[in-house]
């Protein structure tokens, strides 16, 4: 049998995708962060910066995803999510720049809203800018069944609907995610190191099965390291499992199950629900980088970091300096659910420390310490 060595790029290459989302993203150091936790050496990959309607890491799903949905003709994109989804407002945002009309599944009941303006503001706010049309329902825990039931109503009405799915994770929404490890394996190289391992936040799944499938080829000494912030880890790695394993035979790429690691204990006491650690993560990626990271996802994810346990560990136990650490956009929630508790927060601690700003450093740029 002959091995498939194809470079990573010439796999990706048979996948048609529009060009909507501002590709690649930076891939920069955070030395502040850096020194206040003492390292492991974190960098961060800004998928907040894909453009579209705010950006987010499902404008590079969708990219793909979308491709396919006009070329079957479809005039109408149908997905759905939780009312603050980061998700929906994407998915809302591209349908209006293609000028496809846009129904969303908008579940409630997931969790309590915070606060009396969580419906009407934020993303979901946005969704309304964005001209997408809203459908409320009640959450029953089936992410995609109201969105396919109102695919099927649609239908029945004479347009030609296109199904998205909840968090756009699926097969091919997996494969677009691949290309993410296609500009972290050069970025990083041009600054001269190989990251031990990424560590993102892990919820409908597709972002990680499209890392550990993209890794398997072109960073295979890589760790790929999901942190689940939806309170149900089992679930999350199943569904991790079977878009990798999807994305893997779409893309010819040996599939290890092994190589699929999902880290429970950061969700917090429930999906969109931040806890102190969450507050706290948020705190200093803003005052030490400048990062807005929400209380839903890049929070939580973060939180991950700051104590000793897996991620962290993990990396300094197999003596590494280099750790890449992912986030994407939710600065929407943020402003949304947090308002109270980052003031809250902020009046209780002391600043961090980290080391001042001096003059412009060009090592910076490279990373170097
Ligand atoms: C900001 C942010 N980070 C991470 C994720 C997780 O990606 P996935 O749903 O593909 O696991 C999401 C999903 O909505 C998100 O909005």
């Amino acid at each position: 049998m002959q091995i498939d060595r194809r470079p990573l790029l010439d796999r990706l290459a048979v996948f048609p995708r529009l060009g909507l989302a501002n590709l690649p993203t930076p891939l920069e150091p955070m030395k502040r962060l850096t020194a206040h936790l003492g390292g492991p050496r974190l960098w961060v990959k800004r998928e907040d910066a894909t453009g579209l309607g705010f950006g987010g890491n499902k404008l590079r799903k969708l990219d793909y995803v979308l491709h396919e949905a006009l070329s079957s003709g479809a005039d109408t994109i149908v997905s759905g999510g939780v009312v603050q989804s980061n998700s929906q407002r994407q998915v809302a945002a591209v349908a209006a720049k293609l000028g496809l009309a846009c129904h969303l599944a908008v579940y409630h009941g997931r969790l309590e809203p915070p606060t009396p303006e969580y419906k009407t503001s934020g993303n979901a706010f946005l969704n309304r800018l964005f001209g997408a049309h809203l459908h409320d329902v009640p959450w029953t825990g089936d992410r995609n069944a109201a969105i396919r039931s109102l695919v099927g109503d649609l239908e029945a009405k004479g347009h030609r609907p296109y199904f998205v799915p909840y968090g756009v994770s699926n097969a091919l929404g997996a494969v677009a995610y691949a290309t993410t490890i296609s500009e972290i394996e050069p970025q990083a190289a041009l600054l001269g190191f190989a990251p031990t391992a990424i560590v993102h936040c892990t919820g409908s799944a597709g972002t990680q099965a499209g890392l550990v499938v993209g890794a398997a080829v072109a960073m295979p000494n890589t760790r790929i390291v999901g942190i689940d912030i939806d309170a149900e880890p089992a679930r999350v790695r199943t569904d991790v499992v079977a878009f990798a394993r999807e994305a893997s035979n779409l893309l010819s790429v040996p599939f290890d199950e092994a190589t699929v690691e999902v880290v429970a204990g950061h969700a917090g006491p429930a999906y969109g629900v931040p806890h102190e650690a969450t507050i706290e993560a948020i705190r200093l990626a803003g005052q030490l980088e400048a990062l807005p990271l929400d209380p839903v996802y890049s929070g939580k994810g973060l939180a991950g970091f700051d104590r000793p346990d897996p991620p962290r560990a993990l990396a300094q136990r197999r003596g590494c300096r280099l750790l890449t650490y992912r986030r994407r956009a939710g600065a929407f929630r943020l402003s949304e659910r947090t308002r109270h508790l980052s003031w809250r927060a902020r009046n209780r601690h002391a600043p961090p420390t980290g080391p001042a700003c001096g003059e412009p450093d060009d090592r910076l740029q490279r990373g170097i310490q």
